[in-house]
């Protein structure tokens, strides 16, 4: 069982944003997606998630089409997301963040609070306790009643991250989870979505730090101009030629880097050694 992507096509107008890309994600591994700037990396997300209509191909989860699912259909269908700029509720608590995932129209305002009867009351404890337990996990369960507004940036971040969780996704999507932490924060963060594989789970981390996409994920797949470049296990990403040159420019732009650090090491009187083993 898994998330396939096939022959994955998304159009602005005339910019062709993703271009027939396919590919499958599994339960139980963490994946990567990486790639330059404007590569199609958050695209990729928010066709996934339901936010953009695909213009072409199919994306399915298990036997389910989701491209042809309304926005919250698709949250139904167990896909849980995070933005590459944070959107909480500012002015709602820490743990009515998580909650607010479970607001049910008909059962739910002021008078339905009221009015509750003990099996909704029951039902309302047993889900504040599961927030509580994935607020734990992110160490921000003594925050739980301050303005999630008022957290610091990094504690917003994991804040997003265990609001996706809340309704035990089978797919976590995370756009750019370390985007502004420094790096104390990062490796918090990597070792908190390290402890979060699990073989009911597909993971998806869009990420530029590349400490953090090596050492938390199993398969990285790469985007270059909403192309896929390239898939493999890390070692394999950092291996890869094509990679380097989607990051560093072209094969020219290669030769001329060399050229002007050769020439810099000369007019400075460096040379290089090989180390010795
Ligand atoms: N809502 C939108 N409307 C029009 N064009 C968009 C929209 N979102 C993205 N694009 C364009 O699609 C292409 C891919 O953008 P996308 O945001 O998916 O890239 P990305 O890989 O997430 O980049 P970054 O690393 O900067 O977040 C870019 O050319 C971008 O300008
Ligand atoms: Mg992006």
């Amino acid at each position: 069982m898994s998330l396939i992507f096939d022959n994955l096509t998304k159009r602005y107008g005339s910019n062709t944003a993703i271009d027939a890309v396919s590919t499958r994600f599994e339960r139980g591994v963490i994946h990567g997606i990486i790639g330059p700037n404007g590569a199609g990396k958050s695209t990729l997300i928010n066709m996934t998630a339901g936010s953009y209509p695909v213009t072409e191909g199919a994306i399915t989860l298990d036997d389910t089409r989701l491209d042809l699912l309304a926005k919250y259909q698709v949250a139904n269908a167990g896909i849980g997301r995070t933005y590459q700029n944070i959107r909480l509720f500012d002015q709602m608590t820490v743990l009515e963040n998580l909650e607010v995932c479970f607001y049910d129209r008909e059962k739910s305002g002021v008078v339905a609070e009221v009015l509750w009867p003990p099996a909704a009351r029951r039902r309302y404890a047993a889900r504040r306790e599961k927030c509580l337990d994935i607020l734990r996990f992110f160490g921000l369960d003594h925050m739980a009643d301050l303005e999630a507004g008022s957290l610091p940036y990094g504690r917003q971040r994991m804040l997003e991250i265990a609001r996706a969780l809340a309704q035990s996704p089978k797919v976590l999507l995370l756009d750019e989870p370390a985007a502004g932490l420094n790096h104390h924060e990062t490796a918090e963060l990597t070792e908190r979505l390290a402890a979060l594989r699990s073989p009911e789970r597909i993971m998806i981390v869009v990420e530029h730090d590349m400490d953090l996409v090596m050492s938390l994920c199993d398969r990285i797949t790469v985007l270059h101009h909403g192309k896929l470049l390239f898939e493999g296990t890390p070692a394999e990403v950092q291996a890869s030629r094509d990679v380097q040159f989607a990051y560093l420019g072209t094969q020219n732009d290669i030769e001329d880097i060399r050229a002007a650090a050769a020439a810099r090491r000369a007019f400075l009187g460096i040379r290089t050694r090989r180390r010795s083993h």
